[in-house]
């Protein structure tokens, strides 16, 4: 006889929490997930750049305090997608000297 459909559904709940702690991805993924979050957290603080540049230019000269706050903010994403993009770099440079074993 066949499996009782409620057991399927528990083998279906089982198996998606033991992947919740991977995150979205299959067993097939070959990505480096170390190095697809450093690129993914690039984008995010160009996204933030971006945005916060767009803010600074809405305000322009019309509230120079509210403006002044906001290009503080962007200076600060500025330098973590530089620290990021140094980083990502760096250790792309490091693997690729490193001897393999
Ligand atoms: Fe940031």
């Amino acid at each position: 006889m066949d499996k009782p459909f409620l057991s399927d559904i528990k083998e279906l709940r089982r198996r998606a929490r033991s992947h919740i702690e991977e995150g979205a991805v299959t067993e097939a993924y070959r990505a480096d997930r170390e190095t697809v979050r450093r690129l993914l957290n690039l984008v995010a603080e160009r996204i933030a750049i971006d945005s916060d540049g767009e803010m600074v230019r809405y305000i322009g000269d019309d509230d120079p305090t509210t403006r002044r706050m906001l290009e503080g903010i962007l200076a600060t994403e500025e330098e973590h997608a530089d620290d990021l993009r140094t980083l990502i770099e760096t250790l792309g440079r490091d693997e690729r000297q490193a001897p393999r074993g």
